[in-house]
């Protein structure tokens, strides 16, 4: 499965702090915004991951993260021209999606609960038709709804409803099989000028072919859309770093943990940025790996003396 982060945006309700950063770029407790929607796809076994931002964007992601080689990723970039919507990304990375499945990822979203990786891993493996995840919200008429039948079955899906049928959101994470670029490619733009996920979501519904994941009221789905709902997203992810001594998203643990890179380069990712907190603990983590490693290591040969 291919991965694609959708960047983008103006974040006028975040004026001024975005008028001359991305609002992905801002930095939520520790560390910059995107790297909490890039965690989700690397739990998701996602290694090629494609960056969609504005050309006034892309550089300052690119000196962020590079070529993605540093954390076992390969990540490309690409430019949307103008806010014209997000299925705009299927066509804009149709190249990058090739014949494969996709996972989309809105730059701004953050999710956090336990086994997240084991829903994302169930739900990454053959891919048909369209998975999306929903979270129950107290203000439904801000986003993408979902009405959902006592069995989990989606009956209908709008965007932004003045009268939602439910408070189930359709969070900004979703996995699509390769009809999506096709189906993307026929959409028209709405009354609002753009091409909306939710048209495409509705072609998959109408298929049979829709499936909506419940996250579940022991999840968190946080906003970042507002300074308020910023800080409060801050504070959260600070008051569990805190309290637990782990770090959420952190790429270079991911990494590590999925197997993409060893403790060793771990290790020096973190040397590279020794003067943050962030940095040693990085460090901590792969330093603990390796005296595993060493250990088992260590056991290993003695059984082999053992035995000869
Ligand atoms: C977008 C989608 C909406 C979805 C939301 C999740 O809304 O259009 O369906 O529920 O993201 O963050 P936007 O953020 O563009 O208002």
């Amino acid at each position: 499965m291919k991965g694609i982060i959708l960047a983008g945006g103006t974040g006028t309700r975040l004026h001024p702090a975005t008028l001359a950063v991305s609002k992905q770029l801002l930095p939520v407790n520790d560390k910059p915004m995107i790297y909490y929607p890039l965690s989700v796809l690397m739990l998701a076994g996602v290694r090629d991951v494609l960056i969609i931002s504005t050309a006034f964007d892309l550089p300052h992601f690119r000196r962020l993260l590079g070529d993605g080689g540093h954390i076992g990723l390969r990540i490309d970039y690409a430019e949307q021209n103008a806010p014209n919507g997000i299925a705009e990304a299927f066509t804009i990375g149709a190249d990058h999606i090739g014949d494969d499945s996709v996972a989309l990822i809105l730059g701004d979203n953050i999710y956090h609960g336990h086994s997240f990786s084991d829903v994302l891993d169930e739900n990454a493996r053959d891919v048909r038709g369209c998975v999306l995840f929903g979270y129950s919200v107290r203000d439904p008429e801000r986003y993408g709804i979902a009405e959902v039948d006592p069995f989990g079955r989606i009956l209908s899906i709008e965007e932004k409803p003045a009268h939602p049928k439910s408070d189930k959101a359709v969070t900004g994470l979703y996995f699509y099989d390769n009809d999506v670029i096709e189906i993307a490619r026929n959409l028209r733009p709405s009354a609002r000028g753009e091409l909306e996920i939710t048209d495409v979501n509705r072609i998959y519904l109408e298929r049979g072919q829709a499936r909506l994941v419940d996250l579940g009221r022991g999840f968190a789905w946080l906003d970042t859309g507002t300074p308020q709902s910023l800080l409060a997203a801050g504070h959260y992810v600070h008051t569990l770093e805190e309290r637990q001594g782990v770090r959420i998203a952190c790429l270079e643990e991911i990494a590590l943990r999925m197997g993409f890179i060893d403790a060793d380069a771990c290790y020096r990712l973190g040397e590279l940025i020794s003067n943050s907190e962030y940095g040693r603990y990085v460090m901590s983590v792969a330093a603990s790996e390796q005296t595993f490693a060493t250990a088992l290591e260590r056991d290993f040969e003695r059984d082999e003396v053992a035995l000869t």
